[in-house]
């Protein structure tokens, strides 16, 4: 069993302010009844709660993602957590950089001591104090495995159980001016991209992606990602969604991250993903520029990639 990372690590000594960890994706969808059997489904833990409805891994005592309802699907707001004594740093370093601070999007509940700040596409991101929720270390999956000689699990052991939130994918309007802000505002560094995706980490030693961005027509949602403790949960929950008439993409591993993937296709245009495996990016490391090439943007192996796995539902 992979234990949740509790470690507080200390503030790196980076020259600009830098978020450490993903916390939560702020979600407008219609339908918060059918969120409520199709996260369920997947593993999360849904609760209605502020109007809307939370959604929890396993590991993690906040919400993942909040659901509100809305006409239509959106990504309103990203929330990350930096440590605290970098939240006065960040509001100078927003405003030297000639950004305003915002107010949090109406009917959002702001955490303690947060501030906000707008996106190049308008998204509002808020940065809160908090713990370092992200991994210290690698997390290697670990089999589940029986004492004694007959190591085969058995389907009733394997229920698919998201541990954490890892990373969301959003598409961009501007790449190169999603990923400009991203580095120099919030302090996150490039993991790996070329000029149609770009996958960041966090420089206090994160998975290799918290968040992901592909260019497109307009801002929008991709999918959500959830660390899963071994490929059995991921081919397990992959298979039980199918069973209910939620098909997806897997099993499969990618280039960027190296993490094994199966992804699940949601009933409003996007996607949510089961991963292990992601390689980590130390804190101070200088990662090398490395132009992916076009072949390598999504996946090594698996099945055909579907026609419609790199559409972008928001209206041209
Ligand atoms: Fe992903």
């Amino acid at each position: 069993m992979i234990e949740p990372s509790e470690r507080m690590t200390p503030p790196m000594p980076l020259v600009q302010p830098a978020v450490h960890s993903l916390l939560a994706v702020g979600i407008e969808q219609p339908r918060l009844d059918e969120a409520e059997d199709f996260y369920s489904a997947f593993g999360l833990h849904t609760q209605l709660e502020g109007g809307g409805m939370a959604l929890r891994a396993a590991t993690s005592a906040g919400p993942a993602a909040t659901l509100r309802e809305g006409p239509r699907r959106r990504v309103g707001h990203l929330t990350f957590a930096a440590f605290e004594e970098d939240i006065p740093r960040f509001k100078t370093h927003v405003e030297a950089r000639g950004l305003k601070l915002i107010a949090p999007p109406r009917g959002v509940e702001p955490e303690p001591g947060s501030i906000w700040v707008g996106d190049p596409d308008g998204m509002a991101i808020q940065i809160a104090p908090g713990d370092k929720k992200t991994p210290d270390a690698r997390r290697q999956s670990q089999l589940a495995a029986p004492a004694g000689w007959r190591h085969s699990p058995t389907r009733a052991a394997t229920r698919p159980q998201p541990l954490r939130l890892g990373h969301t994918f959003l598409f961009s309007s501007d790449l190169e001016r999603s990923n400009r802000f991203y580095l120099d505002v919030l302090g996150l560094g490039l993991s790996d991209g070329n000029e149609h995706v770009s996958f960041l980490h966090g420089r206090h030693g994160s998975d290799h992606h918290i968040l992901g961005f592909g260019q497109s027509h307009a801002h929008g949602f991709h999918h959500l990602s959830f660390e899963v403790a071994n490929i059995d949960q991921i081919g397990v929950g992959g298979q039980h969604m199918a069973s209910l008439g939620h098909g997806g993409w897997g099993f499969g591993r990618h280039v960027a991250g190296s993490n094994w993937f199966w992804y699940i296709r949601d009933p409003w245009g996007g996607w949510i993903e089961y991963f292990c495996d992601i390689d980590y990016i130390p804190p101070g490391t200088e990662v090398p520029p490395r132009e992916l090439a076009p072949e390598d943007s999504v996946y090594l192996w698996g099945p055909p990639m579907p026609e419609d796995f790199i559409v972008n539902p928001e209206p041209a």
